[in-house]
């Protein structure tokens, strides 16, 4: 009995180092496959069949994901598709083990109120991709789908020169948007189209580049 609670905690400590700071890329091969795959269904799902879902990759190496339908616009909420979801419940994780550096009741209730994963108060994803062979950023200004400034999402990463607030200089936006992020207009139209398209994290960062605040 005491050498299975000792193993347990070895484990647990071994999986919290692991984790430190989180990236979704750092889960086993086995979860990435299989969040890749709960993933490309939905989207196939969503679409009304694998034919209909020429659209519906996910890269199970970088997590990269994308879903466009033939006949219709995907109608899952961006926060329920399987990857970013799996990215809220991650950094969620990893803010809270981040805790035991702080140790106040004070830091969980901060890591529930910041990932209120499968929501749209959930933090954006920045996992969509506009081709299976695109890199994802992973990291951007923290904010939810909805559009509000979260506090300190603690889960490793620096966010520290991502906040939307010094995005106003134009040079924290991605390369392929800013050269035509001239405009709300545009930026909103970006936004529209990219909402189809399920590429939110990419959608908010344009938006940022074009100086939209939230
Ligand atoms: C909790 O969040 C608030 C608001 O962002 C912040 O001021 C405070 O320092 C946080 N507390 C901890 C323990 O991280
Ligand atoms: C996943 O992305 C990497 C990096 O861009 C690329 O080399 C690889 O071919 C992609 N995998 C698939 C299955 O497309
Ligand atoms: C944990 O939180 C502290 C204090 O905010 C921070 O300095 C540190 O980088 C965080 N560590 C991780 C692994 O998130």
């Amino acid at each position: 009995m005491k050498i299975t609670i000792s193993s347990l905690l070895i484990a647990t400590v071994a999986a919290t180092a692991n984790a430190e700071v989180w990236k979704i890329t750092s889960m086993d091969k086995g979860t990435r496959e299989n969040t890749c795959s709960r993933q490309i269904q939905a989207c196939q799902n969503n679409c009304g069949g694998p034919s209909l879902a020429p659209m519906a990759f996910c890269n199970s190496t970088t997590m990269a994901w994308g879903c466009g339908c033939l006949n219709n616009t995907p109608n899952m909420e961006v926060w329920n598709w399987p990857v970013p979801a799996a990215d809220c419940s991650g950094s969620l994780n990893v803010c809270k083990t981040n805790c035991s550096v702080k140790n106040t009741n004070e830091c969980f209730v901060n890591c529930t109120k910041t990932h209120m994963c499968n929501t749209e108060d959930a933090p954006v994803s920045y996992t969509s991709a506009s081709d299976v062979d695109i890199v994802p950023k992973y990291v951007g200004p923290a904010v939810s789908y909805k559009g509000d400034k979260l506090g300190d999402l603690n889960d490793g990463n620096n966010r520290d020169n991502l906040s939307p607030s010094s995005s106003h200089s134009g040079s924290s936006g991605p390369k392929s948007d800013s050269d035509s992020a001239g405009s709300q207009k545009e930026a909103t139209d970006k936004v529209n189209l990219a909402t189809r398209l399920q590429l939110t994290g990419a959608a908010v960062l344009a938006a940022f580049a074009a100086g939209i605040t939230f």
